[in-house]
């Protein structure tokens, strides 16, 4: 057998997006920021543990059974609850939430929802790179906008949807972006609902790291902003509890959740039940709220550490975001360095640092002067040490081009 009988969104030569994206190191004493992960000390294990054995206990044999393709309405009434209390969405109830193999599968089945082949949507540039995977599935055409220190460019999209007026779908991550470790300001959400009333096109809005703040106060999400039932909002419990779970949700208005329950049904029936009735009682004997701040406590001192290393190590002519909660800063070195060779090449077999590098983070590929930097997975130390040897190299590079 050959590939000819694949279908054409396999494309069986081209590698996955996550390819190489976590490269297997050579040295045990590699400091890698490289972590997507949240950190596995923070997690609630014990009260998890609680948590299904009550389950267990509370239903029984029926505990195992099949259930429905929303997610249990116990549940569910407590994520609508958050939604109006937390995530400022008036709009949501019981019957709009659903519950989706972590938000990844979100993403998926939204695209499913919106995308025939061909079809134009917009995402950032750069952007959560396990998106770009499940999008590129249904062949959309890409129309990518820049992301800025306050979110992505509305200037620039609003000049991208009067060339291409045909665009129906845009993905954002806007709150402690992925990779971009940016967020958007709450006039550029406003705007974003604006345009998405004037050009006719439904945003996703991927929040997995909206709680996990560490300076500053919370911004009203897209969503809140949502006049027209054109946002679908999207949270998940992987990077607030634990990715295993694989458990996200989502809110949207009764029409959309009505198709994307065929499609979720035709997916894989519902999320398991056990887990979806774990997390209902975790959430019913424990205060997620003070998880979450046990969680940015650990976390700020993490992200203080990356921002002061910024600011001591990198040297002119480079250029980081600030951010303010989430995993990750992003890293801008002038267009002459391939951050891809310098990782191969240098950062990781002289230097024992990873990074992750920007390629596989654009629509098409095309941008290699970038690089993710996780500051979470690490320890203060680790971060410095890091970090000095980055500056470094970085430095090193930049002065034999002014020689
Ligand atoms: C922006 C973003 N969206 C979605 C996901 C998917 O997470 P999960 O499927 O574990 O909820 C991730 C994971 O890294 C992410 O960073």
């Amino acid at each position: 057998m050959d590939n000819r009988l694949f279908a054409t969104r396999v494309q069986p030569d081209v590698p996955s997006r996550l390819d190489g994206l976590f490269p297997q190191l050579a040295f045990d004493d590699a400091i890698k920021f490289t972590a997507g992960a949240p950190a596995e000390n923070l997690f609630p294990t014990e009260a998890m543990k609680q948590a299904y054995l009550a389950a267990m206990a509370k239903e029984g044999p029926h505990t195992f059974q099949y259930h429905t393709v929303q997610g249990p309405t116990e549940l569910r009434e407590r994520l609508a609850e958050r939604a109006r209390t937390r995530m400022q969405i008036e709009s949501a109830t019981v019957d709009n939430i659903m519950l989706t193999a972590g938000g990844q599968q979100a993403i998926d089945l939204v695209a499913k929802l919106l995308l025939n082949p061909g079809d134009a949507m917009v995402v950032e540039a750069p952007t959560y790179v396990g998106a770009l995977s499940a999008f590129d599935m249904y062949e959309p055409t890409y129309y990518e906008v820049e992301l800025e220190a306050d979110g992505l460019n509305t200037t620039q999209l609003e000049d991208t949807l009067k060339a291409h007026p045909e665009i129906k779908f845009l993905y954002t991550v806007a709150d402690f972006h992925n990779p971009g470790g940016v967020t958007m300001s709450v006039a550029k959400r406003k705007r974003l609902v604006e345009l998405a009333n004037q050009y006719d096109f439904l945003i996703l809005e991927d929040t997995p790291y909206r709680d996990l703040r560490y300076v500053g106060e919370s911004l009203p999400t897209i969503k809140h902003f949502d006049t027209e039932d054109r946002v679908i909002f999207l949270s998940s419990f992987s990077k607030v509890m634990m990715p295993t779970l694989r458990l996200g949700w989502l809110v949207a208005s009764p029409m959309i959740i009505k198709q994307l329950l065929k499609l979720k049904e035709a997916a894989d029936l519902e999320v398991p039940n056990l887990t979806a009735s774990a997390v209902n009682e975790f959430l019913a004997n424990n205060s997620l709220d003070d998880h979450i701040k046990a969680l940015n406590k650990e976390y700020r001192v993490r992200q203080q550490a990356m921002v002061a290393a910024i600011k001591r190590e990198m040297p002119a002519g480079v250029t980081a975001t600030e951010p303010e909660g989430g995993f990750f800063t992003w890293v801008t070195v002038p267009d002459f360095i391939n951050t891809t060779d310098l990782l191969y090449n240098e950062a990781t077999p002289n230097l024992h640092i990873a990074y992750v590098p920007s390629k596989n983070f654009y629509a098409y590929k095309n941008h290699t002067n970038g690089m993710r930097l996780n500051f979470t997975g690490l320890m203060p130390a680790e971060i410095d040490d890091g970090m000095h040897r980055l500056g470094q190299l970085l430095t090193e590079k930049l002065t034999k081009v002014t020689d």
